[in-house]
Parts: C-alpha cells; sequence; structure tokens
C-alpha cells in the first residue's frame, strides 16, 4: 500500500493580488459632481475583488466604466489604457476618484505582486491600438507579442483575441471595460477559455461587461450597480442573464410587449 505523505492541496486560481478597494471618504471634498455624485462612487467603502475574477455590471451610465478607470489609474495605468509602460496624456475626470482610492494588498505576502499589466478601455481600443504599433515599430522585434503583425491588420475581435493569447502573460493584473464589444457568441466563448488560462496561470482580472456569456464564468465575483450601491448578486440574478434569457425563450412575447407600450 502506498502511503500518501503529501496530500496534494490545489492552489487556489487566480492572482489575489489585490484584496480589496476602498474609498477615502473622509478625502472627497465635492459629492455634489462628477464622479462622485454616481450613485455607486456616492456608496462606495470597501469593495472585497475575487482573487480570480470581478465583475462589474449594470445599466448604462451607472459607473462601471468610472470605477474601472479610476481603478486602472491607481494601480499605475494610463487612463487611456495599456500596459504600466505606455505614456499616453491622462484625463482629470478619473484622477479625481483614482486620488481618493486605497488599493488594499493586504494579500500580498502570500500572493507576491503581478508580473503583467493590462488595463483596456472601451471607448479607446482602436487608438491604443495605434499606439501599440508606434511602441512596436521601434522594438528590436516588433509584433514579437502580437503574433508577428499590427494589430490593425486584424479585426477588432481578431485584436482583441491577440491581446489576450499573446501579449498577455500570465500572473498578470488585467483590467478589461466591455471586452465583448466586437466579439461574436463563438468568439465569446473562446475568451472564456483564454481567461481561464489567465487565471490558472495566477492572473486576477477585473472585468466590467454586458455579456452573458463572459458573467457565466465560475470563478468570479458579480457586482451590480444600483441607486443604492454596489450589490454583490449571483450570475442568475443580473439583469443582462435574466433578459437575455427572458428574451431567447420568447422573443415574440417580449417584442409584443415592446411594440406595445410604443404605440399610442
Ligand atoms: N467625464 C465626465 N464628466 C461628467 N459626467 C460623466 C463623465 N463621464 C461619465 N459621466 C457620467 O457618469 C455616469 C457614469 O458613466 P460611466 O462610468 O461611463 O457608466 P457605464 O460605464 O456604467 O456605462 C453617466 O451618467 C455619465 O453620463
Ligand atoms: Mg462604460
Amino acid at each position: 500500500m502506498q502511503l500518501e505523505l503529501f496530500p496534494c492541496v490545489e492552489p487556489p486560481l487566480g492572482g489575489g493580488f489585490v484584496a480589496s478597494v476602498r474609498l477615502h471618504r473622509e478625502r472627497v471634498e465635492d459629492w455634489g459632481s462628477y464622479p462622485f455624485s454616481i450613485p455607486v462612487v456616492r456608496h462606495l467603502e470597501e469593495l472585497p475583488l475575487h482573487r480570480a475574477v470581478t465583475f462589474l455590471v449594470g445599466e448604462n451610465g451607472s459607473g462601471k466604466s468610472t470605477l474601472l478607470e479610476a481603478l486602472a489609474v491607481r494601480l499605475g495605468f494610463p487612463a487611456e489604457g495599456g500596459s504600466r509602460n505606455y505614456h499616453f496624456a491622462t484625463k482629470d475626470t478619473h484622477s479625481r476618484l483614482s486620488e481618493v482610492l486605497a488599493v488594499v494588498r493586504d494579500g500580498m505576502q502570500a500572493a507576491g505582486r503581478e508580473s503583467d499589466g493590462f488595463f483596456l478601455r472601451a471607448e479607446s481600443f482602436y487608438p491604443l491600438m495605434t499606439q501599440v504599433e508606434a511602441y512596436e515599430r521601434e522594438a528590436p522585434h516588433p509584433y514579437g507579442e502580437w503574433g508577428g503583425k499590427s494589430p490593425h491588420e486584424r479585426s477588432h475581435g481578431e485584436a482583441f483575441l491577440a491581446l489576450l493569447t499573446l501579449r498577455l502573460r500570465g500572473r498578470g493584473l488585467y483590467l478589461f471595460d466591455e471586452p465583448e464589444a466586437a466579439l461574436s457568441a463563438q468568439r465569446q466563448l473562446a475568451v472564456l477559455t483564454h481567461l481561464h488560462a489567465l487565471v490558472k496561470n495566477g492572473s486576477q482580472m477585473v472585468i466590467a461587461t454586458h455579456s452573458p456569456i463572459l458573467l457565466a464564468y465560475p470563478h468570479a465575483l458579480i457586482y451590480e450597480c444600483h441607486e443604492d450601491g454596489l450589490q454583490q448578486v449571483r450570475y442568475e440574478e443580473t439583469e443582462a442573464c435574466r433578459l437575455t434569457r427572458e428574451f431567447m425563450l420568447r422573443p415574440e412575447r417580449m417584442m409584443e410587449r415592446l411594440f406595445a407600450e410604443e404605440d399610442p
């Protein structure tokens, strides 16, 4: 009989570099104007992050990008996106919130520091890829981390997949704002596979999304933006999941209802 002297304990998935994000409420001077006036910021105290993936969901205009961008700036990423060594002009509006955010790294002893990082901003994928081109043209091995060609020679969706599969190395801290924007359902499934590979490689991510496909990722916390702040919800409770399911089950019934509301 063979004795198992060292029972195999699976290391936890994910990077766990940032335990939580805290708002220094006492340092906020003006609660009456953006970004402090929006409900998710007004009610923010401390937001624990999952060591693998934390999702931010919520209606358009509910504050997902505001939070994500401020967190990105706080973590040292350019406000326009990219990795920490990209140099874009930074925008004042977000830095006001980032200045009063604290990143709590108390799990750090165990987790160590991330060795890779990337912030993908929803609105600036195209200019960001132009920036990548400018950097890569000067690099000793141009596009070495981009599969040998400029991301501009790929479609938006393909360029994002190239970023995920080629450029991101793992053991990283990644912030993505609506990464599904350019992706077919099939490619969103592919993204799930690559996200999982990065998580298994010790990465941590914060992702703002509307995608019911991405949100199904199991090693994750989901926070929904509401009038009374961020609330942790289960996948099935998210509006993205409920509405999509309802629509897919009975599209004609949903449209009847929608058009009846519109018709006088
Ligand atoms: N630079 C800005 N100045 C003033 N208000 C802004 C600015 N950016 C966004 N807002 C407002 O803040 C709210 C949250 O926006 P945003 O964070 O982009 O939402 P989401 O990403 O959830 O769609 C919206 O009502 C938006 O109009
Ligand atoms: Mg947004």
